[in-house]
């Protein structure tokens, strides 16, 4: 079971995020719990070859203003598509020319949805096939109105980087209401409210709160554990983010919300969870896709402990992702003994008892790797294995197995 109180490293897509505005910043601004995972480390990796001087000391990261070198460069993801996404809007517009290029799988990711829009706003882009490598050189940008057409908030967030080069006005709309951390931190930063423009970012300090998509995996650990009653402390509670709580809550989860405030433009509150015996099947609509996509993996599982018959749709997102969530969820669980069918946006799910399965595979995503670890932690009740850790996880909640051992009773 667990049981306790934790309190997690920085959300990975605000931690992007503010890197990105501290490296504009006039001045210096202090960054407190950033999150330190493998992705996050390759957006900071590029801000600093590009001369932004970035100094870590123990709790804070300082960026102080610095001129972007704008030498002809290549530019590593690693396995980040945030990363890729965001540079692709921001290095150019910032007077910077290169090629983007990352590993294996987010060479297989979709980029023409965001190349296209960015070329309409003429930032010059070669790109020979829908993936990376993608070369660009440095582009003035033009003014902009546009509505993102899929609901992506990468695509969002580097088309607002690449309008707030300009001083002219960029209208970026958003149908899906995909996150919204890049327009909070805009509105933190005393940016303009309506439109998309260059405008000074102060010196300013930014504490980050704690990862939602990460306590998204102890939640369900404790969930489904008996005897767990566990306490995440100020984790982010964005509504665009918190779809995986408020559907848990639905299937009649033991969750209480506690400590709601403020912090910087975002909300943040204690999440308690405990170990609940009775769960029921719901449907997932659009919406709460949207608002819960990184966290469907790991619904996967709740959703075969509950009653009745659970259906994803509209999902057809999650096979853009470090793999193709559908495939990767529904041969897992399908392993592990889950009754599941594969549609074409989604999955079908039937109660089911899960037993851990070493076929398994995780498609080198970490997502789907940390899903597999927490369906083996609760199916055979036994801590991990100290010298089986999977390294994958590093890439957005490397605290992972620190994390459940400090809670695992
Ligand atoms: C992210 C947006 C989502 C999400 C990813 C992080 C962000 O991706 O899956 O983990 O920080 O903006 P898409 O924009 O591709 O939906």
């Amino acid at each position: 079971m667990l049981k306790g109180i934790i309190q997690l490293k920085g959300d990975k897509s605000i931690s992007h995020r503010i890197l990105l505005f501290g490296s504009l910043v006039s001045g210096r601004c202090n960054i407190y719990n950033l999150s330190e995972c493998k992705d996050v480390q390759r957006t900071m990796n590029i801000l600093k070859k590009c001369n932004i001087k970035i100094i870590k000391t123990k709790n804070q990261i300082t960026i102080f203003q610095s001129k972007i070198d704008q030498k002809v460069k290549r530019f590593y993801c690693g396995n980040s598509g945030t990363t890729a996404r965001f540079m692709l809007g921001f290095l150019p517009t910032r007077g910077v020319s290169g090629m983007i290029y990352g590993d294996k799988s987010l060479s297989k990711r979709p980029m023409q949805r965001l190349v296209e829009p960015l070329i309409k706003m003429n930032i010059k882009i070669k790109a020979i096939k829908d993936n990376l490598p993608i070369c660009f050189e440095k582009s003035q940008a033009t003014p902009f109105d546009y509505s993102i057409k899929n609901p992506s908030a990468q695509i969002k967030t580097a088309l607002v980087f690449a309008a707030l080069s300009t001083n002219s006005k960029s209208y970026i709309k958003d149908p899906f209401h995909t996150r919204d951390h890049t327009e909070n931190i805009i509105k933190y930063l005393g940016g303009p409210k309506e439109y998309y423009s260059k405008f000074k970012i102060n010196s300013f300090n930014y504490t980050v709160p704690g990862d939602i998509s990460s306590a998204s995996f102890l939640i369900t650990a404790a969930l489904l554990s008996k005897g767990s009653d566990l306490t995440i402390r100020k984790v982010l509670f964005n509504e665009t983010r918190i779809g995986y709580v408020k559907i848990l809550k639905k299937m009649g989860a033991k969750i209480t919300i506690l400590n709601k405030k403020n912090q910087a433009c975002e909300t943040i509150a204690d999440i308690n969870v405990k170990h609940t015996k009775t769960l029921k099947a719901v449907s997932l609509g659009s919406s709460d896709i949207v608002s819960m996509i990184d966290e469907i993996p790991v619904f996967a599982l709740v959703a075969c402990y509950a009653k009745g018959i659970t259906r994803v749709n509209n999902a057809a997102e999650l096979r853009y992702k470090e793999s193709d969530r559908i495939k990767s969820i529904v041969y897992n669980v399908k392993k592990c003994g889950g009754n599941i069918v594969e549609t074409h946006d989604g999955f079908i799910i039937k109660q089911s008892i899960l037993l851990y399965n070493t076929s398994i595979n995780h498609f080198m995503d970490h997502r789907i790797a940390m899903m597999c670890e927490i369906l083996k932690l609760i199916s055979t009740n036994k801590f991990f294995d100290i010298n089986q850790r999977n390294k994958l996880i590093n890439t957005s909640f490397p605290e992972f197995y620190e994390q459940i051992g400090n809670i695992y009773v």
